[in-house]
């Protein structure tokens, strides 16, 4: 009989052998696309499982150039996902340049992977489309968020759709570098799983594309009082008239409506669309109210957070701790297998 894995967490969280991780883009405010495409996923799945969540500021340099902008939004986001439920005493939240071992296995990941497979990355041309230069940072962004995933073992990725091809890049980079070192019944890195939630793959910026910081159409998790509201009054609807009845399946409007009320309200809601007499001043006002609603606790844990400087801090340098000890045994592992020397 097999003898009991003693080396497994006693944490029955840990004990599926299921790794989260995920990494967050400090680029600015989030907003609602990066709510329901990400960080509620995150939210949900940091107490079930072991998850490393980093804030990927490497990742972030090839859209912003400036030293104090970087620092902020690097602090932001945390502050951002404390006040949305994140539990620093459930999973590690911590800062990507932190684990600096991250940037190590970058390199060795470069040496498994042609270029000619990065050059057909959607994100890659779309960038160079929307006008940024096309450097080795911005060429090179899915293998260093390969080694992010892999350096944790990652097994599940929760990201949105968008990120479909950078996970196939990390994980074929696992399968790589499994084959090319390890023994057949010892890979090094399990192959990461996309977790993907279909439904909510594009939630309508208010101009009606998907909601992206680089189409100026978000409307931000944080934003409140006036700016909440004129974004919501943005959004593009068509010209019905009040009094006609109006197809709710057909409005950006009640698209976002959707994602935030139970099955009853959407039920509701929609019924007035379709009975007329109901415009769409009066489906913002109802979005506004569902918005105003969700985030009402986070606001003002977020408020209170602002004013704790330190202790944010000190949630981050913790769980970089956690991360470097999860890391480091991999990164042995890792050079032993590819014979780069460590003297000291
Ligand atoms: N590229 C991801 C995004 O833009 C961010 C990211 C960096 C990431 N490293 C990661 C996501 C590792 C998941 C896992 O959203």
């Amino acid at each position: 009989m097999e003898a009991p894995d003693t080396t497994s967490s006693p944490d029955a969280a840990a004990a599926d052998g299921t790794v989260v991780v995920s990494g967050i883009q400090p680029s600015g405010r989030l907003h609602l696309g990066n709510y329901f495409g990400a960080i509620r996923q995150h939210i949900d799945l940091h107490k079930e499982h072991d998850a490393f969540y980093f804030i990927v500021n490497y990742h972030a340099m090839t859209t912003v150039q400036d030293a104090d902008q970087l620092r902020q939004h690097t602090f932001d986001v945390a502050l951002d996902y404390l006040a949305l439920g994140f539990d620093p005493e459930e999973a590690a939240l911590f800062v990507q340049s932190d684990v600096p071992e991250v940037t190590e296995l970058t390199w060795i990941f470069f040496n498994l992977i042609p270029t000619s497979y990065l050059e057909k990355g959607v994100a890659y041309k779309e960038k160079i489309n929307a006008g940024l230069t096309p450097n080795a940072g911005l060429f090179n962004y899915p293998v260093l968020q390969a080694a992010d995933i892999l350096a944790y073992g990652g097994t599940h990725v929760p990201v949105g759709a968008d990120q479909k091809q950078n996970l196939e890049i990390a994980r074929e980079l696992a399968r790589r570098f499994n084959h090319r070192y390890c023994p057949d019944d010892e890979p090094l890195f399990p192959v990461p799983e996309p977790h993907i939630l279909d439904h909510v793959a594009v939630v309508p910026g208010t101009d009606g594309r998907k909601m992206s910081k680089s189409y100026d159409n978000t409307i931000g998790i944080f934003d409140e009082g006036d700016a909440l509201k004129e974004s919501v009054m943005r959004i593009v609807t068509d010209s019905t008239p009040l009094e006609e009845p109006k197809d709710p399946e057909n409005c950006n409007v009640f698209a976002l409506i959707k994602l935030f009320a139970d099955e009853e309200t959407q039920q509701e809601i929609a019924e007035k669309y379709r009975e007329g007499g109901y415009g769409y001043g009066h489906a913002k006002q109802e979005l506004l109210g569902l918005i105003e609603d969700r985030f009402e606790e986070a606001r003002a844990r977020r408020k209170e957070l602002k004013k704790r400087p330190d202790y944010v801090r000190d949630v981050l340098r913790e769980g970089a701790e956690t991360a470097r000890e999860r890391v480091m045994p991999i990164m042995e592992r890792m050079r032993e297998r590819t014979g780069i020397v460590r003297t000291r």
